[in-house]
């Protein structure tokens, strides 16, 4: 039975039901007490693939494995409290079949707690979403520059920058819209079409260089607190934590070199001895 105080976790119903309204919230954190602070201030707690580059320093998202993504996703549930959390799959773990998408789903799900899974793709996911959707895995959307692609798109480069190219990436947002996902990242898009596909779709845009004119926003929290050390243009450095870190490390590497640390208030003094008579 839950009491009156316990706090409750946000749902994918809820954010859906978040569309056109106050704009939601969303960061990723892969750590338990990284996730405590973003918690305390965000709607959804995004545990991105994109913990590849940032934890693990690769070039790409393409190496990281379902093991990675159950790993901090599992760490970021015991941080948080009320964020939803949304765990992405990553490469190769969904798009055999339905039935594997399911399979990779569920164990996340299963072994993070995570409230829904998030998945690149739009068109040729539809089938995928809708089978998710069905079976009881909230699916958010990921369309536009899908970083997964990267071997076949070549390079990160923002999508609908000519009104030409439009077409296609308006069919993905409403193919995945009906197919029953319960919102959408765009990344890296121009205004326009951005505006033109949160105005289309009945389900929240999560924006992440796709403009103001999104349901949401989401943001690497590396990225913007100035620890990675390459940023896309869309980034908004909120912090510049780097420095920061580089000079209390500095210190104590020279407090560890010069005796000064440990000092007398760090250590355990020895029991007074009880006199005996
Ligand atoms: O992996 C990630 O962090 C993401 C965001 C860029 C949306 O997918």
């Amino acid at each position: 039975m839950s009491s009156q105080n316990e706090i409750r976790r946000l749902t994918a119903p809820d954010i859906l039901a978040r569309k056109g309204g106050e704009p939601i919230v969303c960061l990723t954190s892969y750590h338990a007490h990284t996730a405590r602070i973003v918690d305390a201030h965000c709607d959804v707690i995004l545990v991105g693939d994109s913990l590849g580059m940032v934890m693990h320093g690769l070039e790409t998202t393409i190496p990281v494995t379902l093991e990675m993504m159950i790993l901090q996703g599992h760490a970021v549930l015991r941080g948080s409290k009320r964020a939803l959390v949304v765990v992405d799959l990553p490469f190769g773990s969904y798009e055999v079949s339905k039935e594997q998408a399911f399979a990779s789903a569920a164990r996340v799900m299963k072994e993070t707690g995570c409230g829904a899974i998030k998945l690149e793709g739009g068109r040729r996911m539809a089938e995928t979403i809708a089978f998710l959707a069905e079976r009881g895995v909230p699916v958010m959307a990921h369309v536009g520059l899908t970083p997964q692609s990267i071997n076949t798109i070549g390079s990160f480069r923002a999508q609908g920058r000519d009104e030409a190219d439009w077409g296609p990436i308006e069919e993905d947002g409403l193919a995945v819209a009906q197919a029953g996902a319960f919102s959408v990242v765009l990344e890296a898009m121009a205004e326009p079409l951005a505006r033109k596909l949160t105005g289309a779709i009945p389900i929240p845009t999560i924006g992440i260089g796709a403009s103001v004119a999104c349901d949401g926003q989401v943001l690497v929290m590396e990225d913007m607190l100035g620890l990675s050390p390459r940023v896309p243009k869309f980034v908004k450095r909120y912090g510049d934590l780097g420095p920061g870190i580089e000079a209390a490390i500095r210190a104590y590497a020279a407090d560890v070199r010069s005796r000064t640390f440990p000092g007398p208030e760090h250590v355990y003094p020895m029991r007074a001895k009880v006199k005996q008579n």
